[in-house]
């Protein structure tokens, strides 16, 4: 198990992140150290079940209680009965409740914990690659609502993230890229070492790949991000880059296209984007491609530009009629609140259509 070595990193956050293979043992002292009646809830998925088991028996909880979740019961209808559940297992205002499972049961869990009560203590074991290195670190909690995701919600900092990356082994490949859609961003973010280290480790199995250093480099970048945006600096809008079109590709096809595969898409239209107005090199952007490629995400699909652009003008980033981007000037340099014309935007997403040619 390691703890995220830069301490003044778990300082700004307010929380410790603890990564590695052994979340047991870590989230046991972590009870201990807390000394509070603890109750465990997990997503009922038999994988998940097996990890919370484990947390369970070494926080010494009072209750463990399995919620069946999933994208579709990430409603307020779901809250509700963890409430009422918690209430009838007699956790009181001062409790520590630990949540076990993926970025449904981070968001779902976080804000039920956020409410409950006016707030109990709540901290998460992350069971797949997205809750690790995105939702389950920042403190945003929620649900959906009708047709729109996260539309209910809170910000509520956990108490305490422990990325188990055991739990890895049992996620399968298409889980496991939905996360690294948001590895590559990351990197693109930070560049230097982390993005050459993510180009050498893309042509070999995932079995192989050192997952705790991979997440924690991953978590630093959110991390540092999200710490920055206290002083609002506006730094956080970075961890938004290919996001915007992403969440206009998913709106606009009925979220056929995955988070995930809409975020590698939205990261070749932030490149193809940032290329059209000369602040980007070909060179990096194929980069950029070359490793999505290898990591077998999509770079291009059915795309309906005028559903993608209408999707995207009801995104929050639009200001006075023209939408703002998080762009690459190179990797491990992307400034945001860069405005662009809508002609340009429609023509990034007809680019979208087809596979990229030698120039992206
Ligand atoms: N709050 C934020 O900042 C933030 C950021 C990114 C994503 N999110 C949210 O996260 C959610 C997506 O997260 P996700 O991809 O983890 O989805 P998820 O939690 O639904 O997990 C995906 C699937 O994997 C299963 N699973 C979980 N752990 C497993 C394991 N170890 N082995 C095998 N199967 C396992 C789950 O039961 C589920 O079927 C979305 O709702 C999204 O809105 C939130
Ligand atoms: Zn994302």
């Amino acid at each position: 198990m390691r703890v995220v070595s830069d301490a003044s990193l778990n300082d700004d956050l307010g929380y410790p992140v603890v990564i590695g293979a052994n979340a047991r043992s870590e989230v046991a002292a972590f009870a201990r150290k807390e000394g509070r009646e603890t109750f465990v809830l997990y997503d009922a998925n038999r994988f998940v079940a097996a990890t919370a088991r484990g947390v369970a028996k070494a926080a010494r909880a009072k209750a463990l209680i399995p919620f069946p979740l999933g994208e579709r019961r990430k409603r307020l209808a779901t809250v509700e009965r963890v409430l009422d559940a918690m209430l009838a297992a007699g956790a009181e205002r001062d409790a520590l409740v630990i949540g076990v499972g993926g970025g449904v049961a981070s968001d779902l869990f976080g804000f039920a914990c956020a409410i409950y009560m006016r707030g109990v203590r709540y901290a998460h074991v992350a069971t797949t690659l997205v809750a690790m290195v995105d939702a389950a670190i920042g403190g945003k909690t929620g649900v959906n609502l009708g047709d729109g995701k996260n539309l209910a919600g809170s910000f509520a900092d956990p108490a305490g993230v422990f990325c188990d990356v055991a739990a890895l082994r049992t996620l399968g490949q298409s889980a496991l890229r939905e996360g690294l859609a948001e590895v590559v961003k990351a990197a693109i973010i930070e560049g230097g070492d982390f993005f050459d280290w993510l180009e050498e480790l893309s042509p070999h199995p995932f079995a192989r790949w050192p997952w705790t250093t991979l997440v924690a480099e991953s978590v630093k970048v959110k991390t540092m991000s999200v710490a920055d945006d206290r002083l609002e600096s506006g730094a956080r809008q970075v961890l938004n880059l290919g996001h915007t079109f992403a969440h206009g590709i998913e709106r606009a096809s009925r979220y056929r296209i995955t988070h995930g595969a809409a975020v590698a898409l939205g990261l070749r239209a932030a490149g193809l984007l940032a290329l059209r107005s000369g602040r980007f090199s070909e060179a990096e952007h194929l980069r950029v491609l070359t490793l999505l490629a290898l990591l077998r995400l999509p770079l291009h699909g059915p795309i309906d530009g005028d559903a993608v652009l209408a999707a995207m003008s009801h995104d929050k980033k639009k200001r006075a009629g023209r939408q703002r981007f998080v762009l690459p000037r190179a990797i491990g340099d992307v400034e945001y609140g860069v405005e662009c014309s809508p002609a340009s935007v429609r023509a990034v997403l007809r680019r979208l259509q087809k596979a990229p040619s030698a120039r992206g």
